[in-house]
């Protein structure tokens, strides 16, 4: 069983930034699926440099669009991006210089935040993006 599964409660109501979030959620599964398998070290650290480089991508996305249409909350929500990145950057730093070993901790962190940043942060936007036409 995946540790997360998209549902419609999830979406924020633009196409591309939802299939940003279920191709983050694919790589959080992904990850999951190899620290329950007992992959090795560089299998599971391709998988979290690709979760690491393709959030940072997406946030960009978001982030791009709020300076393009002006949104007012900008400020707050790229500062809980930057404190995400920050955070799994130690993870990835503590994994790539030990045994490379992915621990539930960083899954459940993982798991919890996206979860929680989608429906309390980014839902927020819909709104105001829809109104400018992203849809
Ligand atoms: Fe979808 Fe603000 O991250």
């Amino acid at each position: 069983m995946p540790l997360l599964t998209w549902n419609e409660s999830y979406s924020v109501n633009i196409h591309e930034l939802d299939t940003q979030h279920k191709k983050i959620v694919e790589l959080i599964n992904e990850l999951h699926d190899g620290m329950k398998l007992g992959k090795g070290k560089e299998i599971c650290g391709k998988i979290l440099n690709e979760l690491v480089n393709y959030t940072g991508f997406h946030f960009k996305s978001e982030e791009k669009l709020f300076e393009m249409h002006g949104y007012s909350e900008t400020v707050i929500h790229k500062r809980q991006h930057d404190d995400l990145v920050e955070q799994v950057m130690s993870f990835k730093n503590s994994f790539d210089k030990g045994q490379g070993m992915v621990t539930v901790d960083l899954m459940m962190f993982l798991k919890n935040w996206l979860t929680n940043h989608i429906v309390n942060t980014d839902k927020k936007y819909s709104q105001f993006l829809n109104s400018k036409g992203i849809v």
